[in-house]
């Protein structure tokens, strides 16, 4: 049995020592050097990697994704058919988007654009201050990533609320659901937060109608994906003022074009895909154990709902 990884090439060989760290006999070929493609079985990509490429390898049995996300994956013409698909669930990944979420939201909630311009003019100014058990964050998707930053915002005293396709219980967390539900957390959302799988039911969520049911004022922040909101609505939402700024991780296409207006917006803080970086070293026990569970004829762990699209 081979393994096939792809990703960036910077970082394809910290993937391969990371996994022959958990496990030394294994037989990783990085690519474009798949050697005899009867004997690759795993194949292990990120969003780089051509789907088509992969029908080359008649034996593969499993493809792994290198982050939480798999719409990468999934998309046209998705992965060869019958191909189970696992992703990473991984406290890395979960506790560093915990920071950045924590991070935003708490930019926006101490004003911390306005200091930044007060400071910039030298300008000794306190502003209103702003009341942490009146800042209601309403999260989209309270799947690991959005619980756990849900539990962080709490325990800094902020109201959430959070938002899910089918109904949820969390302590704690206002939780509503379904599309009726939507639009009932969104008119008590100040942060909107956005965790969500990209799926053809969430493509678009953030758009005219939804960020015009969010108070005047708020906050939006993503790193879901770029597909998740309309750039152009946020856009004029934030030039009519009605959205007070944004925190933006992910967009559609990436790299964010140099001419974008996102750049050079006053109101919007754009990141590189950086809130939560995948770290080999942490991420690599588990696609071995899959490896191992695959060897084995045991059941797979971190499988995608192919229904659900995550
Ligand atoms: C990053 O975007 C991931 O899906 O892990």
């Amino acid at each position: 049995m081979a393994i096939l990884l792809s990703t960036k090439a910077a970082i394809m060989a910290e993937w391969r020592d990371a996994m022959l760290a958990v496990d030394p006999s294994l037989d990783i070929r990085l690519f474009p050097d798949a050697g005899e493609p009867a004997e690759i079985e795993v194949a292990v990509c990120w969003s780089s990697h051509d789907m088509a490429e992969l029908r080359r390898y008649p034996n593969l049995k499993l493809l792994v994704s290198m982050g939480a996300g798999v719409d990468h994956l999934l998309r046209a013409p998705g992965p060869p058919p019958g191909v189970p698909v696992a992703r990473l669930k991984d406290d890395r990944l979960t506790t560093a988007m915990g920071e950045w979420v924590l991070l935003n939201v708490l930019r926006f909630h101490r004003q911390d654009a306005e200091y930044r311009a007060q400071q910039a003019q030298r300008l000794w100014r306190e502003l209103p201050a702003p009341d942490t058990a009146q800042r209601r964050v309403g999260i989209l998707g309270l799947g690991q990533l959005g619980t756990h930053a849900a539990g962080l915002l709490r325990v800094v005293g902020f109201p959430v609320l959070g938002w899910t396709r089918q109904p949820r219980q969390i302590e704690g967390v206002t939780c509503f659901a379904g599309a009726e539900g939507l639009r009932a957390m969104l008119g008590q959302t100040d942060i909107l937060v956005c965790l969500l799988p990209l799926t053809p039911q969430t493509r678009g969520i953030i758009n005219r109608e939804t960020l015009a049911l969010l108070p005047p004022g708020s906050f939006v922040i993503n790193s879901g994906r770029g597909g998740h909101m309309v750039a152009d609505d946020l856009l004029a939402a934030l030039d009519s003022g009605h959205i007070a700024g944004a925190a933006l991780d992910v967009f559609e296409p990436e790299p964010l074009p140099a001419e974008h207006r996102f750049w050079g917006h006053e109101k919007v803080l754009v990141w590189p895909h950086a809130s939560s970086i995948t770290i080999p070293r942490s991420a690599a026990p588990q696609v071995v154990e899959n490896i191992h569970r695959l060897r084995q004829g045991r059941a797979l762990i971190n499988l995608v709902d192919f229904s659900a699209g995550y």
